[in-house]
């Protein structure tokens, strides 16, 4: 049995590989059930008696070479088999890397409220599912009042509805910080309307406020001038006309001179050569008041345009259901800086 032992040992300290699989025959050839050393393990049994002893310690130091030997060399195969020369070609050019799109909503969003920002608005958010006091009645929109029906509403309890305006978040900005406030307001709003080129039952709007001391009405005028021209261009000219919402007096809607046709007249401005694009006005000394902002010592101006209407008339887009329905090939046009 020593001869034995001597000659695998000396097996094992000669045994070279070249690969795994060489490796493992090697195992299978020495430490499986059948293999050498297992079957000298078996023949330990006849060992007599007075050598047992030696035989056993051998035996298994024997057994430990050989597992040493052969963690040994897997971890070298391993090591060197992953990293063998592969048919990958390092030199060729990588494949492309295309970056998505922001979509055009977002760009346009972006750029309003970036506009904004330069000249002191901050950003204000609030829910979409939203109490009647906070989209109606702090608004001015009397109990049973029909402007209520100007704007379609989904409601979800007599109390609750999915806002049908941005301005429920003017409510709550005034509610929460004592005046003066500039800020903006974007967000998703939804009305009960079938869907069609021109209407959605969900789209964007910004809402603007402005609350301080001695506000004017020129104060709007102003912004919204500034607005325009950094949104449309230098030559852009405003329009207000007299109109009517809850939460203003006096109200107007505001219309830009057409930025397709430069005011000689085309289909996008039905031949008049101007646009509305939002709504605005001095805010109602009820609002105020409902908001606990004393109206004899503050006043305020308000706006509210739709993103989606602004977008269009950027981009030339002719049709809102684009926006939505997510046509790869629709918003992969669209880059931006912002
Ligand atoms: N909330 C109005 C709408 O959804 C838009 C609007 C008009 C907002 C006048 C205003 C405003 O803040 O002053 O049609």
């Amino acid at each position: 049995m020593r001869e034995k032992i001597d000659s695998i040992l000396e097996e094992i300290k000669s045994f070279h590989a070249e690969s795994l699989s060489q490796a493992e025959e090697f195992r299978v050839h020495l430490l499986s059930k059948k293999g050498k050393i297992s079957v000298l393990f078996d023949e330990f049994r006849t060992v007599p008696n007075e050598m047992k002893k030696e035989m056993g310690q051998r035996l298994n130091e024997l057994k430990i070479k050989a597992q040493e030997k052969l963690h040994e060399l897997k971890e070298k195969l391993e090591g060197s088999e992953s990293s063998l020369p592969t048919d990958l070609d390092l030199t060729l050019p990588a494949e492309p890397f295309v970056p998505g799109t922001r979509h055009p909503l977002t760009i346009i969003r972006n750029e309003i409220i970036d506009i904004f920002s330069r000249i002191g608005f901050t950003v204000a958010e609030g829910p979409e599912i939203e109490d009647d006091w906070h989209n109606f009645s702090a608004l001015n929109f009397p109990p049973n009042h029909p402007a209520r029906d100007m704007q379609d509403t989904f409601f979800i309890t007599k109390e609750m509805a999915l806002r049908t305006h941005t301005s429920s978040v003017q409510v709550r900005l005034m509610e929460s910080t004592p005046p003066p406030l500039r800020a903006i307001m974007p967000g998703r709003v939804y009305r009960n309307e079938a869907i069609s080129a021109r209407a959605h039952c969900f789209f964007h709007q910004v809402e603007g406020l402005y609350v301080d001391k001695n506000v004017s009405f020129t104060d709007l005028k102003q912004a919204m001038l500034y607005f325009v021209r950094e949104m449309f261009g230098e030559k852009t000219q405003i329009r207000l006309r007299p109109s009517y919402f809850p939460f203003t007096e006096p109200s107007a809607e505001m219309d830009i001179s057409c930025n397709f046709c430069e005011g000689k007249g085309c289909n996008i401005c039905k031949y008049s050569g101007w646009v509305e694009i939002l709504g605005c006005g001095m805010v109602d000394p009820n609002v105020l008041e409902n908001c606990k902002i004393d109206s004899k010592q503050y006043s305020g101006f308000a706006f509210g345009m739709g993103v989606e209407r602004i977008t269009m008339l950027r981009y030339q887009v002719k049709d809102l259901r684009l926006f939505s329905e997510n046509d790869v090939r629709f918003l992969a046009q669209f880059r931006s800086a912002i």
